[in-house]
């Protein structure tokens, strides 16, 4: 599957069912994309890098595995490194090798660098894991298919460096999205998104939360609020 196979908005988030690599190929974006059936740092870094504004920050999610081949492609890609930030997830599965316990997100810019909005913020944020992902499947997925996202974010650690990184009527994207929770993060603090997710299950998942957030807003928002007030009103 490549290209666009659905393209729904919610509010002033557009969720794509689809690939990234299609998504984001020359017919759609003025980059010099190509279609990839195995997505490699390598083939993605360029993309991301074509499709970002001059002055856009980027956080890429890694392991700690993961996170030197990461770094390589992004640097090749053109991105300045700012830091590597750490997720401490609290939670930790038992392993021979220890324990592993956090993951890391490369903190990127393209072009001129901004300043993070809060520069008190620590590179090392203590945030616990929360899988809600499977709560929003449908009903259609059986009994012993109904488990989270395998990589579901939280919401308030998304929102975090969001804040950071941009400003409220920003454009967000996430080509990777999973379960939704960059594209619920961007709804709830008042910065417009794109996501793009290739699994129809997750895609749906994704809609659902997005669904509720962009309600849950409306409930809670007075329509005439100035967006900073409007923040204040969200409890993350
Ligand atoms: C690391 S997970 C992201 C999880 C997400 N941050 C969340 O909170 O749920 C990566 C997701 O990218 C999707 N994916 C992998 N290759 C893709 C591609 N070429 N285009 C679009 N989505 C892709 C996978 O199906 C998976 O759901």
């Amino acid at each position: 599957m490549t290209g666009i196979q659905r393209d729904i908005t919610i509010g002033s988030c557009r969720l794509i069912l689809g690939e990234m690599g299609g998504c984001f190929a020359k017919d759609a974006y003025d980059n010099s994309g190509e279609l990839f059936d195995m997505v490699e740092w390598a083939d993605m870094a360029p993309l991301i890098y074509g499709v970002l504004s001059d002055d856009a920050d980027a956080i890429i999610m890694a392991s700690d595995r993961e996170e030197g081949a990461a770094r390589a492609a992004f640097d090749a890609a053109g991105f300045g490194f700012h830091r590597l930030l750490v997720w401490d997830k609290i939670t930790a599965t038992p392993n021979r090798w220890y324990m592993p316990n956090c993951e890391f997100g490369l903190y990127l810019y393209k072009g001129r660098a901004r300043r993070i909005t809060d520069c008190s913020s620590k590179a090392l944020i203590r945030c616990p894991q929360q899988d809600v992902s499977h709560l929003y499947l449908g009903a259609d997925v059986p009994p012993d298919q109904r488990r989270p996202h395998a990589t579901e974010k939280p919401v308030a650690l998304m929102a975090h460096w969001m804040g950071n990184s941009t400003d409220p009527g920003d454009l967000v994207i996430d080509p990777f999205m999973g379960s939704g929770s960059t594209i619920v993060a961007a709804a709830r603090t008042g910065r417009a998104a794109i996501g793009i997710e290739k699994d129809p299950k997750w895609f749906d998942v994704a809609c659902a939360r997005v669904a509720e957030a962009a309600e849950r807003n409306q409930m809670e928002m007075p329509v005439s609020a100035p967006v900073s007030a409007q923040q204040e009103a969200l409890a993350l």
